[in-house]
């Protein structure tokens, strides 16, 4: 299973045994590079970065680090190896044999949830392209930038299942990844949170820890899948999807620290002394903790949905863990429960399992978010600072779904739009919040310096220092 760099498309799938595969993606090829130049980090063709390629799928040493300029990366086609005698794990067909080509039944089904994984990447890297001008340090710089190289890889991994297994409306899917434009009112992302801003830092480390773990979640039923390369391109790239989160838990992390570092020295708690000695205060935190949170929480969908229930009853699309869950992974008789608003409370009604599959994945998200975010309060503990950072309830400010029809605060209540109004600042970041975010970002490029909100990292990146030289102007 070891990558071969010798290809013009690096990749472990044999490319260059199927000539009209590997001529289709050398024609998209050059097409994704140009949109590399549009549209990924700004500025930075000539940058060294000090990054890590796979070099093979094995789970133990599959990184190889060196400085690379990002348009020079081998981006490639990583599949994990296959297990011998897989089946179809759940639905209609459990305990067939896995499929090797598309089931043509379920073929525009699979091309859907195919795509609409595979938009959500260059998404990430269009939401994230400005973050690289205000960096808190070369550190951060070199993981902002590691993220988006493997981002970039995963629509690489996307876009060899569509033009491998979906002829030519694969290919036409292929084109329209690099065409569609997070934000853009007339050809947007697909997803609603992959159109929202990425504007600053703090932005940053929230998104790659909470929506970068709903792509975990994503993955994770996709690598449950029926058809066999989708699961086996799916397990690769949540090894990479792993770095992600890992930047986002520890950045907010370091954040937190900087901030009661400034609250402890000083002896203060007012929001305001914390802004004027240049640290983000907790409260502001909380609100952006609680927008991210919001926004993902739409990323899973609407609470009952026929989609979800087809997906998977026809073998497509598991649940979170589906092989270690004991019950007859039919589901045609269980049920779930979800939210509704009656009689203007929230209310648990059940629901057809098989309809709450979105809900389910939703709670099975919900209870990891929430687990690093008490490793967060335990940073506040530490510091001996009284304040409690916490996930707001799924039902809060949420767009999608029948509860995008009420207003709900962040403890779950139901309220009316005037208390919504009245309240909104104390919940979601105001304009003056992300203004003064905003005015923190400086760009730090001076090896071993931190921007004055942030701490420096416990360790660095595959050993190195934390003043490490990671970027390389050229
Ligand atoms: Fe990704
Ligand atoms: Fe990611």
């Amino acid at each position: 299973m070891n990558i071969d760099y010798a290809e013009k498309i690096p990749n472990n799938v044999d490319l260059a045994s199927n000539k009209t595969l590997q001529r289709a993606l050398e024609h998209w090829q050059p097409e994704f590079l140009q949109w590399w130049d549009d549209m990924g980090p700004e500025g930075t063709s000539r940058t060294e970065i000090y990054l890590r390629t796979a070099v093979s799928v094995d789970p133990k040493g599959w990184a190889h680090f060196d400085y690379v300029r990002m348009p020079e990366y081998r981006w490639g086609i990583f599949l994990a190896p296959g297990e011998a005698e897989r089946k179809v794990n759940f639905g209609a067909h459990k305990g067939e044999p896995a499929w090797q080509e598309v089931p043509g039944e379920y073929r525009s089904n699979l091309r859907r949830l195919i795509v609409t994984q595979g938009d959500t990447e260059p998404a990430s890297v269009e939401q994230q392209r400005h973050l690289g001008l205000t960096c808190p340090s070369l550190y951060d710089l070199r993981n902002l930038f590691q993220v988006n190289v493997e981002e970039g890889r995963h629509l690489w991994a996307m876009v060899y299942l569509l033009q491998a297994y979906f002829g030519r409306d694969g290919r036409e899917e292929a084109e329209a990844l690099l065409e569609r434009r997070s934000g853009d009112p007339d050809n947007p992302r697909i997803l609603g949170a992959f159109n929202e801003p990425t504007p600053d830092w703090l932005s940053f480390f929230m998104f790659t820890y909470f929506t970068d773990r709903d792509g975990k979640y994503q993955l994770c039923s996709l690598a449950e899948s029926g058809f066999d390369p989708l699961a086996r391109t799916c397990r690769f790239m949540l090894t990479e999807e792993a770095h992600h989160m890992f930047v986002g838990e520890s950045g907010i992390s370091r954040v937190i620290q900087r901030t009661c570092e400034v609250m402890t020295t000083h002896k203060i708690d007012d929001p305001a002394k914390i802004r004027s000695l240049g640290a983000i205060d907790l409260p502001t935190i909380q609100r952006y903790l609680n927008f991210h949170f919001s926004v993902t929480m739409d990323l899973f969908g609407a609470d009952v949905s026929s989609n979800a229930a087809t997906f998977y009853s026809t073998g497509l699309k598991g649940r979170f863990d589906e092989t270690k869950i004991e019950d007859d992974h039919l589901l045609t008789t269980a049920s779930y429960p979800v939210l509704e608003v009656r009689d203007g409370i929230l209310a648990s009604v059940q629901a057809p399992a098989l309809n709450a599959l979105n809900e389910k994945l939703r709670d099975d998200y919900i209870r990891d978010a929430a687990s690093g975010v008490e490793r967060w309060n335990k940073v506040i503990e530490k510091a001996g600072v009284a304040f409690r950072l916490r996930v707001p309830h799924k039902a809060f400010h949420r767009r999608i779904g029948p509860l995008a029809a009420a207003n709900i605060d962040p403890e779950g209540n139901v309220v009316s739009t005037e208390q919504w109004t009245a309240n909104v600042e104390r919940w979601l970041p105001s304009d003056t919040d992300r203004a003064f975010v905003a005015s923190l970002m400086g760009r730090v490029v001076e090896r071993g310096k931190f921007a004055n909100w942030i701490a420096p990292p416990a360790r660095g990146i595959n050993n190195q220092a934390a003043d490490f030289e990671y970027v390389r102007f050229n």
